[in-house]
């Protein structure tokens, strides 16, 4: 429905001098319209459009290929539901009737008050932890009935305060401070994460 705002076009035009061409934003930029609206709009598009300098049919052609951008309006908070062979093994299906006896709307459907969509998802990834689901592309995992009601009641409440509206995104847009910077590339100063650190072998014992 909307254009980016004023201020969104400021973030927009730092996103896009990243680019040696300005249509290669194309991916941040959506993202940047669905942050703002919780989805991306059809004006949004025509917007995106005219910064990058393609027609909005690219624009759309970018945005329909990918799952984690919707172009019609969702409820606060998505819920990603997985059905798919082993969340199914292990109560899925189960899982989203209940969801949907729940907040009483049908898998696709948003509940009046706009606060929840439900969506039958195929694998997110997390076959593991089954019956799983994403809230706003936040994963919780092994849910019963009851930790799907206390899912809905805390976000009801704003208890759930980890999870926010949908179309925020954690790593939307990178500001990295210029002090950063002068690390990067450097192993001595760039520290490696501790998951890649624990995976590393211990260093030979000298003369073994
Ligand atoms: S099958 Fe459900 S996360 Fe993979």
């Amino acid at each position: 429905m909307s254009r980016l705002t004023a201020q969104n076009q400021e973030v927009a035009a730092e996103i896009i001098s990243r680019y040696p061409r300005a249509k290669s934003a194309l991916i941040p930029l959506l993202h940047l319209a669905q942050e703002q609206d919780g989805y991306v709009a059809d004006d949004a598009m025509e917007h995106l459009a005219e910064l990058v300098g393609v027609t909005p049919a690219e624009v759309l052609g970018t945005c329909s290929f990918y799952e984690m951008f919707v172009r019609h309006p969702v409820g606060k908070y998505k819920i990603d539901i997985c059905t798919n062979i082993s969340c199914q093994l292990v109560g899925g299906e189960e899982l989203l009737h209940h969801a949907e006896e729940t907040l009483g709307i049908r898998a696709g459907g948003t509940t009046d008050d706009g606060l929840f969509t439900i969506e039958d998802v195929e694998c997110i990834a997390a076959c593991t932890e089954g019956p799983c689901l994403q809230v706003n592309y936040r994963y919780e995992y092994r849910l019963s009935n009851s930790d799907f009601d206390n899912m809905i009641e805390g976000l009801r409440d704003g208890s759930r305060d980890d999870v926010p509206p949908h179309g925020t995104l954690g790593l939307t847009r990178q500001h990295i401070p210029q002090d950063h910077l002068a690390g990067i590339g450097s192993p001595e100063t760039t520290p490696m994460p501790a998951w890649f650190e624990s995976r590393q072998p211990e260093p030979e014992a000298e003369g073994a």
